[in-house]
C-alpha cells in the first residue's frame, strides 16, 4: 500500500484511548530537503524571507523537526487558546472554509495540517456517513488530541458522521495517489509549511479534476489599517494571553509568519502556478483572515 511505501507516512491507529496512546506504525523520516525548501521560500517571498521569527520558531534553516516540536508543545492548550483568542469566531471561519471546499455527502475529503481536527470534524458532517475524511498533520501530539476528541463525540454524532482517519505525514509530500479527493481544506497550515509552492502542488495533485481546496489562514492584508489592527491585536492580546499559558515565545512567531505569508493576490498566483485552473482569495473576519479557494 502507498501508506507503507512513503517513509514519511505513519498510519495512526487507536489503541488505548484512555492512556492517550497512539501506535505509530512506520517511522517518521525527513521529508523534503530544508535546502530546497529555503530556496523556494526565498524565491517566493524575496526580501520577506529574512523576516526574523522568535528564538526557535520559523527562522531560516530551521528543520521540520523543530516545527513539529513547536506544534507538539502548543497542542495541549491549542483549542482553548483558539476559542479565547478568536472569541469563538474561528469555528465560523472554519465552517465557511468547509462550505467553499464544496464537500458534499458521500465525498472523500482531506484536511491538511489538521491539528486537533476542527476542520476534519466539520468536513465529516458535510460528507456524512457515506463519506470519508482524512486528517493529516506532522505533529503526533495534535493527532492524539484529534483522536481523543473523536472518541469522545456522542455516539449519535459518530454514527451520523463519516469515517475519519488520522495520518501523520508531511503536507509537502502527501502519501496519497493522484486524484484521490473530492474536496480539501487546510486551516492555518499553509503559512507554516516550509515550501508553499510544494504544498499547493501536492494539493493539486491529490484532488480530483474539478475538485476544490479552501485554505483558511490569517490575511497578510495590504490595507495599512487592517495590518495595524492585526499587529496591535497580536502584540497586545494574543501574545500576552499565550504568555499566561507559558507559550509567549511560541505565539510570537505569528506576526512575522503572517508578514512572510503571501498576500491574497500572491496566493492566487501561486495556486495557478501549482496547476489549479481557477483561484480566488476572499478576505473574511474584518479582513483579518483570508480563504484561498482553488479549483483543480
Ligand atoms: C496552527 S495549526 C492549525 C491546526 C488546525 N488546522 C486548525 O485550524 O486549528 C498548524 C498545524 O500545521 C501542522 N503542520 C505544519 N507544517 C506541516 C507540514 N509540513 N506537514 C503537516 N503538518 C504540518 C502543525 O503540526 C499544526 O498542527
Amino acid at each position: 500500500m502507498l501508506l507503507q511505501q512513503n517513509p514519511f507516512t505513519c498510519r495512526v491507529q487507536r489503541t488505548d484511548r484512555r492512556a492517550k496512546q497512539l501506535q505509530i506504525i512506520s517511522a517518521v523520516a525527513p521529508g523534503t530537503s530544508s535546502e530546497n525548501s529555503l530556496r523556494d521560500e526565498r524565491a517566493l517571498s524575496g526580501s520577506r524571507a529574512g523576516t526574523p521569527g522568535p528564538a526557535g520558531a520559523f527562522v531560516e534553516g530551521q528543520e521540520a523537526e523543530a516545527r513539529q516540536q513547536l506544534f507538539g508543545k502548543i497542542a495541549p492548550v491549542y483549542d482553548q487558546l483558539n476559542n479565547l483568542l478568536s472569541l469563538g469566531q474561528h469555528r465560523t471561519w472554519k465552517r465557511m472554509a468547509v462550505k467553499w471546499s464544496g464537500a458534499l455527502a458521500g465525498h472523500a475529503a482531506v484536511d491538511l495540517c489538521c491539528g486537533s481536527g476542527d476542520l476534519a470534524f466539520i468536513l465529516a458532517e458535510a460528507v456524512g456517513p457515506l463519506g470519508k475524511v482524512t486528517g493529516l498533520d506532522f505533529a503526533a501530539e495534535m493527532l492524539q488530541d484529534a483522536d481523543i476528541r473523536q472518541s469522545s463525540l456522542p455516539s449519535l454524532t459518530k454514527r451520523r458522521q463519516s469515517h475519519i482517519r488520522w495520518i501523520q505525514g508531511d503536507a509537502q509530500q502527501l502519501p496519497f495517489e493522484n486524484n484521490s479527493f473530492d474536496a480539501a481544506t487546510m486551516g492555518y497550515g499553509l503559512r507554516n509549511v516550509a515550501s508553499i509552492p510544494k504544498a499547493l502542488s501536492e494539493l493539486q495533485r491529490v484532488l480530483k479534476p474539478g475538485a476544490k481546496v479552501a485554505v483558511l489562514d490569517f490575511n497578510n492584508s495590504t490595507n495599512p489599517a487592517v495590518d495595524a489592527i492585526q499587529g496591535w491585536a497580536l502584540e497586545n492580546v494574543v501574545v500576552p494571553m499565550a504568555r499566561s499559558y507559558g507559550l509567549g515565545e511560541e505565539y510570537e512567531y505569528l506576526r512575522p509568519s503572517i508578514k512572510r505569508f503571501p498576500t491574497g493576490r500572491e496566493q492566487v498566483r501561486l495556486a495557478k502556478e501549482a496547476g489549479f485552473t481557477k483561484a480566488v482569495h476572499y478576505e473574511i473576519g474584518f479582513d483579518l483572515m483570508g480563504v484561498l479557494v482553488a479549483t483543480k
